[in-house]
């Protein structure tokens, strides 16, 4: 598994991605607009492709939550990430592949010494993303109304990270 930067010949296939069911279901009503995003060179914004083998199989979205522009999520502490994850196909949901790919995005993001803790947002009728997060070693710090989305955030605070995944 690797994750590399996410280009505009990406973008059909996120595209078709956005279209399938468990993606649909799992992103609350945010839009998104690949186009914008992946040509947005701000540093508060990384979009990552995963790829299993050389194919591309999912994508992660990381941003500085305080200088993310749109300020989705309001008032937060400076040195905080925030993570989207969506698996592309329904058959490569649920054979680790997601585990794999949180793995590299959390060292990536704590490779910068500033960066304290790491957080999630998914909806609270996601369970099935709930219980990933929580076995990764995530803890539900809040409930919260993202725009109409019902949401739990999640935290991974460095020295978790760094118990859980560095022992
Ligand atoms: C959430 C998501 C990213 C998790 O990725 P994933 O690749 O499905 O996750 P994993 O396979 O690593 O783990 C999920 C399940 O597979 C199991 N699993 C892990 N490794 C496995 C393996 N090698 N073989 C079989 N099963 C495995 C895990 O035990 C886990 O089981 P559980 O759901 O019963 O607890 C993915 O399911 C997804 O894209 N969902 C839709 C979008 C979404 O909800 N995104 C989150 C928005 S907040």
């Amino acid at each position: 598994m690797k994750l590399r930067t996410a280009t505009l010949d990406d973008v059909d296939m996120l595209n078709y991605w956005d279209t399938k069911e468990h993606v649909i279901r799992t992103s609350g009503h945010e839009e998104r607009d690949w186009v914008e995003e992946i040509s947005n060179d701000a540093d508060w914004l990384e979009v990552l492709i995963a790829e299993h083998d050389g194919e591309p199989i999912g994508v992660l979205q990381i941003v500085d939550p305080l200088r993310e522009e749109t300020h989705y999520w309001g008032q937060c502490e400076p040195n905080l990430r925030a993570m989207d994850i969506w698996i592309g196909e329904e058959k490569n949901l649920g054979v680790g592949f997601g585990t794999q790919m949180m793995t590299l995005a959390l060292a990536k993001c704590f490779a910068d010494e500033n960066v304290t803790a790491v957080l999630l947002d998914p909806l609270v009728d996601n369970p099935d993303a709930i219980r990933f997060y929580e076995r990764l070693g995530f803890k539900r710090v809040e409930r919260r109304m993202f725009g109409v989305d019902d949401c739990y955030v999640y935290r991974l605070d460095r020295d978790d990270w760094q118990r859980l995944f560095h022992p």
